[in-house]
């Protein structure tokens, strides 16, 4: 753990440099906008630690697998989303020494993530070797108004010396994956333009073929006065470079603004990439920085209005919420039914930029409250449009009838892991993409969904849970064998209580599914039994048999549910009979030591009282929270947020306080040691999740929005926005009472402590005791 970030509400801020933390700071400082992306590199020469990163959402390539033994059912390859050509790169060389942070005494540096206005700035003062002192301050973002552009305004001041100063500004596309199996370049160059007027270079991703092109126009001024550059000074592959050298006089200041661009050929005819880079880079330049900066700052205040979260009373609290809605915000934007997001978004090459069921059991609530519909709607498009290589895959697998198995890690829908306990095995994620269904319908009242994407979805993931049980005749039940659950930390387990049971729930859903569909529009319905070839009467038999004796194993010594056949064969122990030096058990442990054990990485059997949280009583929740939560180890970020809620649902307010600590900072304070790697975007939903489920108790049921809240003892209050159905609120929490601002003419009734009120345009306050302030 690291603790150097400083706290600050809106604000991200390192002060100081240290080279043994770059690398962490390039992924906390990263900046996004839904369509491309960039660690905090620096801009200018850096020969110090550091992980380069560039991204173009979706834009991948096939890396060939690479395993020790082969298995069939494997697939060909793993997609990775592809460090791109880097555009901010400047060489300033003062006399012919270059300025490298690595190789000069820094001075002031301070970095600064604002997250209100969504930029990044970094300011320095360094001395060269020579002694001549410079200061910098560069302010870069990535624009959420126009996703298409990014810029930069880099000013170099000269302070104790006058010279020669040579400045390069260049697009760098030779660049690698550091992940890559093979070692390969991924990027073919395949065209340059220079017109005078800026660069242009078009690559080409090999076998995948996607154009992208990075557009790029440089406007230098020395103290105001426009500097000329000469294009084409270097010639090296995959390089573009505009350079121009000029005298400069101590206490001088250069201003250097950089406008880009990065257009890919999934969204323009590759034919026209030239001449729409053209387009947007002007169009950027003409406006300036200031305007576009002035943009930025009004889109993210938008986002905010949607989606902030105060927190009173706790600034490392607040800041962190932030961070994560702020970096949540910059990864996915919901424009685009093609795109995703990855569990690094836009900060590292790790999990290869795909898709996991992350999406579905975590992000998803996040961007239903916090975002206009069509942003959850399409990340449920995405899936539909997946769905025919979901059945493509299962055939792989054997599976038939369109049965489909969604893949655990995708960029196009065609699954990318290739270790089989996973693969063929955690097949969970095929519930937690028809639980997103259900969720989005319950969330946002569109049931009109089913019949135009999701009953077809349902309609292949009953097919597969069907298939993927077998009847015991010494059970008399249906069982499921070889799966591995939300659980890593064991594998090739017999009846998983919590694929069990998301399977029950699939079956009996899509026939219910089915139901609503066809009584909402017959014609409709009849067109997906015709597309599915869905034998009504008997499928519907099938499914509802199995659902209703499928086996789901229960400990009545315990009183539990239990997360797998075997599970109390295995030694029981309790996590705080662990010595510290065992932990991680992930770093510290053999896998066969692992997967012998008791220890769970993550929620799993809890992970489904959570989504099913109405049938179980609050006994059997604690119970069940009790014996698993003292085997748990926590070792995916995903797990704290899931407990987080459950404990707060235990009325167990301090418990869940200590959970949520965990996953709010974990990258700020670099937790798990692996920040430098790039950040984990998919738990930090779990953490506004760990408020607003948590603390807050949101629910939706019955079409009703309710609060069951508390306030945490170390805050003073917390309020969030969010949206419900076309109504924007703003709910506050204090010591005494919630008070819900409704900022629309519609009257929404609202449950909170289980009795109902009209909340009326402006603010109704209501205390603990139930009664209206
Ligand atoms: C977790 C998975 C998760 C993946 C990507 C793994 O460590 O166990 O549940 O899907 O990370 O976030």
């Amino acid at each position: 753990m690291k603790n150097y970030i400083q706290a600050e509400e809106w604000n991200i801020i390192e002060e100081g440099f240290d080279p043994h933390l770059n690398k962490i700071s390039e992924s906390i400082f990263s900046l996004g906008n839904g369509r491309m992306g960039q660690r905090a590199n620096f801009e200018e020469t850096y020969t110090g630690d550091s992980l380069q990163g560039n991204y173009v959402a979706g834009v991948y390539y096939p890396d060939k697998t690479r395993v020790g033994w082969w298995k069939n059912g494997y697939p060909e390859y793993f997609a990775k989303v592809l460090n791109a050509a880097e555009w901010m790169g400047l060489e300033l060389k003062l006399d012919g020494e270059v300025v490298d942070l690595n190789l000069c005494k820094v001075g002031e540096f301070k970095r600064v993530l604002n997250m209100k206005e969504g930029y990044l700035e970094r300011t320095f003062t360094a001395e060269l070797l020579s002694g001549k002192q410079i200061k910098v301050i560069a302010k870069r973002f990535f624009s959420i108004a126009d996703d298409e552009i990014a810029a930069l305004h880099y000013q170099f001041v000269a302070l104790n010396f006058s010279g020669e100063l040579t400045l390069t500004s260049f697009i760098d596309g030779d660049v690698k994956n550091q992940d890559s199996n093979y070692d390969e370049k991924f990027w073919d160059e395949l065209n340059r333009i220079q017109d005078g007027n800026g660069s242009y270079l078009t690559m080409r991703t090999k076998k995948t073929a996607f154009d992208v092109i990075t557009g790029l126009k440089t406007i230098v001024l020395n103290n105001g006065e426009k500097i000329a550059l000469t294009a084409g000074t270097e010639i090296k592959d995959k390089y573009l470079a505009e350079a121009a050298t000029f005298s400069i006089t101590a206490g001088e200041t250069v201003d250097i603004y950089k406008f880009a661009t990065n257009l890919s050929s999934q969204n323009f005819e590759s034919s026209a990439l030239q001449e729409e880079a053209v387009k947007a880079v002007n169009a950027a330049a003409a406006k300036g920085f200031d305007v576009l900066l002035s943009e930025q700052a009004a889109a993210w205040a938008t986002k905010w209005e949607e989606g902030d979260i105060i927190i009173e009373g706790d600034v490392a609290a607040q800041q962190a919420i932030r961070f994560n809605i702020f970096q949540l915000n910059q990864t996915y934007t919901g424009k685009d039914a093609r795109l995703n997001i990855g569990p690094k978004g836009f900060t590292g090459e790790k999990y290869g930029g795909s898709t996991y069921w992350d999406t579905e059991a975590y992000c998803i609530p996040f961007y239903l409250s916090t975002a206009p519909q069509e942003v959850s709607r399409n990340l449920l498009v995405y899936r539909y449009k997946h769905l025919e290589k979901a059945i493509e895959n299962a055939e792989k697998l054997g599976f038939s009838n369109g049965a489909a198995l969604y893949p655990m890690v995708t960029m196009n829908g065609e699954e990318c892991h290739n270790e089989w306990e996973i693969t063929f095995e955690e097949i969970h994620r095929n519930g937690a993409i028809a639980f997103a269904i259900f969720n989005y319908i319950r969330y946002t009242g569109d049931s009109g969904y089913l019949k135009e994407y999701g009953l077809e979805v349902l309609i292949g993931i009953a097919r597969f849970w069907k298939q993927r049980v077998n009847w015991s005749i010494d059970k008399k039940q249906y069982v499921m064998l070889g799966v591995t659950g939300p659980n890593e930390y064991e594998n090739n387990i017999n009846n998983n209580w919590y694929t069990s049971t998301l399977a029950q729930w699939c079956l009996q859903y899509a026939v219910e599914a089915a139901g609503i569909v066809k009584a909402g529009d017959v014609e409709r319905y009849s067109e997906i039994v015709a597309k599915t070839a869905l034998k009504e009467e008997e499928e519907f038999a099938d499914w509802t048999a199995i659902a209703e004796n499928i086996y789901l194993p229960y400990s009545e010594e315990h009183g539990v549910f239990l997360q797998q056949d075997g599970y109390l064969d295995k030694e029981q122990v309790l996590v705080s009979d662990l010595p510290a030096s065992s932990r991680p058990l992930n770093q510290k442990w053999s896998w066969d030591r692992i997967l012998r054990s008791c220890f769970i990485k993550q929620a799993d059997v809890l992970q489904g009282m959570y989504f099913f949280e109405d049938n179980y009583d609050m006994e059997s929740l604690r119970r069940n929270f009790d014996f698993y939560e003292s085997r748990t180890v926590h070792e995916s970020s995903l797990s704290p947020c899931v407990h987080s809620i459950l404990a707060a649902k235990l009325n167990d307010g301090k418990r869940a306080y200590e959970f949520y600590l965990r996953t709010s900072r974990l990258d700020l304070d670099d937790y798990n040691n692996d920040t430098e790697d790039g950040l984990h975007i998919t738990s930090m939903a779990g953490t506004w999740m760990s408020i607003v489920e948590g603390f807050a108790g949101m629910r939706v049921r019955d079409n009703q929005l309710a609060f069951t809240p508390f306030l945490p003892e170390e805050w003073t209050s917390f309020s969030f926005n969010i949206g419900f159905r076309g109504v924007q609120l703003k709910v506050k929490i204090n010591k005494e009472a919630i008070s819900i601002i409704n900022n629309t003419k519609d009257v929404l009734d609202i449950n909170i402590f289980n009795k109902s009120y009209d909340i009326p345009e402006g603010e109704t306050v209501i205390s603990y005791k139930g009664q209206l302030v």
